[in-house]
């Protein structure tokens, strides 16, 4: 069964959507003016659902914990096309600075209920799964099962992973949600990420902006932690995600900020909490720092739903796009051959 599927938005949620329904024989095209640019090449990369999970947050929760599970089957099965592995550390340890800090590792870990899968650690074990960490440290947790990955060398793997199964790239603009009607194909799917806004306004995606620092360790420097680290610092939180070269830092998060220009004192405070923690950072070299819009829903639950007609929604991946791609590539190519099924019937 063949279908024709346009998927309006080239991050890594759009093209592992598009790349999802060509593996099952569709015929699919990306339109996006700039494939990548948006908060695919801000991300940090934690494939992290247990750290993440919050009282309140539980579907967010369950959907992460399915996505986790298909992340080595789809990192396998990308891997080939990308240039570097993919996966660049397992394993997150959590660091608590004071007890207020420590308070809320309680409440992630009650979150999760599962000592299996995000536990306590002795701040001595911390120590040693976390070479060069400051030494005040009032509590720590680990999430073994979790992973991360280098976002920017992911989003190649997808383009390169779409051009083999033939998919096309349109470098177009889609100007709202009246240009939606003017694609061609059975399904149009919006994968816009922070541009859903005004592609599909009822969905009330919004964009939460973030700021994003990139380290490259210098020659004399201590090399990266080799598991992701995320700290509580003082009623704040930083993460600091390995690659092959440095480290990902982050993040801010702002409402009401659309622009994408870098605020100067929150980054200073984001580099200020990661230093609390790792002090050997202090020695590394400055790259980059960015800033992205985070396309978030009110209940930062994603919208993978049909929207009228043959137009369809996966978007409102908030804070956990990359986290999330897998099961949504596979829900949304689901939903659309379902759809297809039920129209033929
Ligand atoms: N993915 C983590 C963040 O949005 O900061």
């Amino acid at each position: 069964m063949k279908k024709t599927v346009t998927v309006v938005g080239g991050g890594a949620v759009g093209l592992t959507v598009a790349w999802t329904l060509a593996r099952r024989g569709s015929t699919v095209t990306v339109v996006d003016p700039r494939p990548g640019s948006g908060a695919s090449w801000v991300a940090g990369g934690m494939i992290a659902p247990y750290s993440e999970a919050w009282p309140g947050e539980e579907e967010l929760y369950r959907l992460g914990v399915e996505s986790l599970g298909l992340w080595e089957g789809f990192a396998r099965d990308l891997q080939p096309y990308a240039d570097g592995p993919l996966v660049t550390s397992r394993g997150t340890v959590h660091l608590a600075v004071d007890e207020g800090d420590a308070a809320d590792l309680q409440t992630v870990a009650d979150a999760v209920g599962d000592p299996a899968v995000f536990a306590p650690l002795r701040p001595s074990a911390a120590a040693r799964a976390v070479p060069g960490a400051a030494p005040r440290i009032r509590a720590a947790a680990t999430a073994p099962d979790e992973i991360s990955v280098d976002n920017r060398l992911l989003h190649r793997a997808l383009r390169a992973a779409c051009a083999a199964e033939g998919v096309a790239f349109r470098a177009e603009e889609v100007g709202g949600a009246a240009a939606l009607d003017g694609l061609p194909g059975d399904a149009v799917i919006v994968c816009a990420g922070a541009d859903s806004a005004a592609l599909a306004p009822g969905l009330g995606v919004r964009p939460v902006k973030g700021e994003v620092v990139r380290l490259r360790r210098g020659p004399t420097c201590l090399p990266p932690p080799t598991v992701t680290v995320r700290a509580r610092v003082r009623g704040r939180q930083v993460y600091v995600v390995p690659r092959a070269d440095g480290v990902v830092v982050g993040a801010t998060q702002y409402e009401n900020d659309r622009d994408l220009g870098v605020r100067i004192g929150p980054v200073v405070e984001l580099l200020d909490d990661a230093f609390a923690v790792l002090p050997f950072l202090r020695e590394y070299e400055f790259v980059e720092v960015a800033a992205g819009l985070r396309p978030t829903t009110a209940g930062n639950v994603p919208v993978i739903a049909p929207l009228g007609g043959r137009v369809f929604a996966a978007t409102g991946h908030g804070r956990n796009g990359l986290l999330l791609a897998p099961v949504t590539g596979a829900r949304a190519a689901d939903m659309v051959l379902k759809q297809e099924v039920q129209a033929w019937s």
